[in-house]
């Protein structure tokens, strides 16, 4: 398939510059180029060098078997996930530190240590496999955010089951759907969650999922809420029963690196959604090495990634990548402004985290929400921070560094994806200059780049398609079940590259600076403009919290610019608004990305994961049927976008 697109011009240009602050470049694990410089000449063995530093049961044969566009590493090796990240730890002076620090969204506290959590593994461990759960077989968990999610996970990779973990959030027919393509037998749920001081029915929904469907035939419950559920005889069993009646010790299973570790859920530009499947050796070898030297993780760090296990970033940054190197996480349950705007500072200052990796999404909601609430609390325990998911707007970027990290953090802006498995893009805090907006460069040992649609490298500061030229230790294995769609979705668009979906440039110093997916990118009269630049400088705006800009049909430009704006809490509106903003983006790029129309609003439609529906916004400008809707977090942002849109058409006679 040819991809339609020729250059993503870049408008906005940030010329800041954030050295590395002495004091902690002075204590960090990487303070030089050395580590790159080494992996650039030699890639497999820097990976090889970090693969050592894990615990194998039989050491590989060969680091890497590459024949396009699969990928094996550690071809031979054989290893256990559960068992490097919590066995390994009991033979050191880890055993009795903390491995995860929990909190409720009402507020009890859990801690569990290397020893306890491996305690807690191993019993669970032998509770699947009481239920007849064989290395291989595919276990789904949809759990909310209580450590027997991790646990669960866990115990399938130390009996060699691969998980399935479905967000909380996910709607019953999502259920079904994930459950049907995994063909799962054994399912793990929780009477319910807690989430702003509701209920959230997970068992009910399961049920729901699961009426009229033979294919699961246990259903493990956590007992999380304490409410009343229905049980059904032969089919479902509570966790504490089934836990208190089983093993102690379960050996752990010694699987090929090869292995298939865990499938996860992820949308694509098709409704159905691709089971992206990670490795056990490989992805372990990524996501310990990545997580150790982006973090800079130290032993006395309390580290705190705060997205849901039910997304890539908590299966591998909040899971698999700390516990590999011994790290104490800690983990939050419910909503980060339940009962008040500042309850991730309080927790923060209370727990003495150290580092925190959030998504800019959450940041824009804290800025609207204002300063008040973070200045309320002490939070100097904090050294490192991290963003991911999306851009992050040079304007967010420096409230964090000013207000959250007290001008003295350094921040990692962090780019990967689902199918990556592991953090490419990204700067080690103690030797990469940052600058607010780009991710900067490659990870050692990866190699990016950004091409035109023939695949040829484009020049500086000119936009186009971000490919990864080589392969890397924790990238997909391939879709469950679909290989063909693998390699027509990944490996088919420049042919011999890994085709991420992204439009990004690099400046002069090599650095990258992402421009959003591909399908965000709008022609406005022949001109490419990245939604996510405009969305910026209206950002930049001092009463705008939040923007989303899509394209609509233009009978002359072809696509003109809509823009959807929230406005910070306080900042009433005015009909002299949107003209301010017109002026605003003009100012800051020039009148060809200015808005035909900007529609303040209270909500834009977003993803449970926080991330602007834009594909929704830009349907419902067209006139275009929305589609699938799962993963919308608030149906009402919807209403409010048609509310908008026919309070503009009654206003104006339509083109
Ligand atoms: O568009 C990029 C954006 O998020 C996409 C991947 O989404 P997902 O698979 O849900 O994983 C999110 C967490 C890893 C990418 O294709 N993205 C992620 N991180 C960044 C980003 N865009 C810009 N900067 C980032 N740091």
């Amino acid at each position: 398939m040819v991809v339609s697109s020729a250059t993503i011009d870049n408008l906005l240009r940030e010329r800041e510059q954030y050295p590395v602050p002495d004091v902690f470049r002075e204590h960090a694990l990487v303070r030089d180029d050395r580590l790159w410089e080494g992996a650039e000449r030699d890639p497999e063995g820097f990976w090889a060098a970090e693969a050592e530093k894990l615990h194998w049961i039989k050491h590989w044969d060969k680091v890497l078997e590459w024949n396009l566009p699969f990928a094996k590493w550690f071809v031979g090796g054989r290893l256990n996930v559960s068992e490097n990240c919590l066995d390994r730890h009991l033979r050191s002076p880890r055993r009795n530190k903390v491995a995860i620090q929990w909190e409720g969204e009402p507020g009890e506290r859990r801690s569990l240590t290397y020893h306890q959590l491996w305690r807690e593994v191993n019993r669970f461990a032998n509770v699947l496999k009481g239920l007849g759960v064989r290395r291989g077989d595919r276990v789904t968990i949809y759990m909310p955010m209580v450590p027997e999610l991790p646990i669960a996970m866990l115990a399938c990779s130390r009996i060699g089951a691969i998980h399935s973990v479905i967000f909380g959030g996910f709607s019953a027919q999502s259920i079904k759907d994930r459950v049907e393509d995994a063909d799962s037998h054994v399912l793990v749920t929780a009477d319910a969650g807690i989430r702003r001081g509701n209920l959230i029915p997970l068992k009910q929904t399961v049920d729901e999922a699961l009426s009229g469907s033979e294919i699961v035939q246990h259903v493990i419950v956590y007992r999380r809420a304490g409410i009343d559920v229905p049980m059904y005889p032969g089919r479902d069993r509570w966790w504490h029963e089934l836990a208190a009646v089983a093993d102690r010790t379960c050996d752990p299973e010694p699987m090929l690196a090869t292995d298939p570790l865990f499938i996860l859920y992820t949308s694509g530009t098709t409704g159905r959604p691709k089971g992206i499947q990670h490795s056990t050796g490989g992805y372990l070898v990524g996501v310990a090495t990545t997580s150790r030297y982006i973090f800079d993780l130290k032993d006395d760090d309390l580290f705190w990634c705060t997205a849901d296990i039910g997304w890539v970033t908590g299966h591998s940054y909040l899971v698999y990548g700390p516990l590999a190197n011994g790290a104490s996480v800690f983990m939050y349950e419910g909503a980060p402004d339940w009962p008040q705007p500042d309850r991730w500072w309080s927790m923060i200052e209370e727990n003495q985290i150290t580092i925190l990796y959030t998504a800019p999404t959450a940041i824009r909601a804290f800025m609207r929400s204002g300063e008040e609430f973070p200045k309320r609390h002490d939070l100097s325990s904090l050294r490192l921070l991290g963003t991911v998911g999306e851009p992050i707007n040079p304007e967010a970027w420096r409230w964090y560094h000013r207000t959250i990290g007290g001008g003295r953090c350094p921040i990692v802006d962090t780019w990967w994806q689902t199918e990556t498995g592991m953090i490419l893009i990204t700067p080690l805090p103690g030797s990469t200059m940052t600058k607010p907006g780009s991710a900067t460069r490659t990870f050692p040992g990866v190699s990016a780049e950004v091409v035109d649609e023939h695949g040829r490298p484009v020049p500086v500061n000119k936009g186009g398609y971000l490919v990864i030229t080589k392969p890397w230790p924790a990238m997909l294995q391939t879709i469950f079940k679909d290989p063909g769609r693998y390699n027509e979705v990944y490996w088919s668009k420049v042919p011999g590259t890994y085709f991420t979906g992204d439009g990004a440039r690099t400046d002069e110093d090599g650095y990258f600076w992402l421009m959003g997916r591909i399908d965000d990118v709008i022609n406005v009269a022949g001109h490419r403009i990245g939604t996510m630049e405009v969305e910026s400088a209206l950002v930049s705006h001092p009463k705008v919290a939040e923007a989303a800009v899509v394209g609509k049909p233009h009978p002359i430009k072809g696509q003109a610019l809509v823009a959807y704006v929230v406005l910070k809490t306080g900042v009433a509106r005015s009909s002299e608004l949107s003209k301010e903003l017109q002026r605003h983006v003009r100012a800051a790029i020039g009148a060809i990305a200015v808005p035909d129309d900007i529609f303040v609003t209270d909500k834009v439609p977003k993803t449970r994961s926080g991330k602007i529906m834009r594909r929704v916004i830009r349907a419902l400008v067209s006139g275009q049927d929305i589609g699938d809707t799962t993963t919308l977090e608030d149906a009402g942002a919807v209403e409010e976008v048609r509310r908008w849109l026919k309070e503009v058409e009654g206003d104006r006679p339509s083109a």
